[in-house]
């Protein structure tokens, strides 16, 4: 896993990798593999049905920054900002509640875009055409109670 994670989060070419997580411990896991790669340019989506996993994958990443604040889905505030110790905030937004882009830009702007890594839970959805095209995306499908197939592209 490492290895491919590497690849992924050090090219600017495209790339597709799939990953199979088993529990809820290896999308943790997925998640804090991939927090050593993000910088403060880092955009990521998180696409995939209510429970599929963003939140929980977003936790991983989390446990890497040492953010202490809880990590749910700022489902109503459209953001959250979490202090971490690598010297850049971290934006999580989640835009499940927006109609498209044109709201996005009303209510919440891509000024946060390069200040901070951004990760964005259901952005392809709805503001896919205002996303960078360094963009990493991250699709995650329920195939049962506990499996989830992770695809990450560019
Ligand atoms: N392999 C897995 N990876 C992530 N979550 C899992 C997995 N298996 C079961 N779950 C459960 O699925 C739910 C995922 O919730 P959450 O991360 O909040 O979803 P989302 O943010 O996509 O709506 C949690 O209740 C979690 O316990
Ligand atoms: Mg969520």
């Amino acid at each position: 896993m490492e290895e491919n994670v590497k690849k992924i989060m050090t090219t600017n070419d495209k790339f597709e990798f799939e990953y199979i997580s088993k529990n809820v411990d290896d999308t943790k896991l997925l998640g804090k593999e991939f927090a050593k790669y993000i910088t403060k340019d880092t955009i990521i989506t998180l696409n995939g049905e209510l429970g599929s996993g963003k939140t929980v994958f977003l936790m991983g990443i989390a446990s890497h920054f040492g953010i202490e604040n809880d990590v749910c889905s700022p489902t109503f505030t459209l953001v959250n900002e979490y202090n971490t110790n690598a010297g850049f905030p971290i934006f999580h937004f989640d835009v499940y509640r927006l109609h498209d882009s044109n709201e996005f830009m009303e209510g919440v702007g891509t000024d946060y875009f390069y200040s901070g890594a951004c990760l964005i839970e259901w952005g392809d959805e709805i503001i896919e055409d205002i996303l960078p095209k360094e963009t990493i995306h991250i699709d995650i499908t329920k195939n049962d109670e506990n499996t989830r197939t992770f695809k990450i592209w560019r």
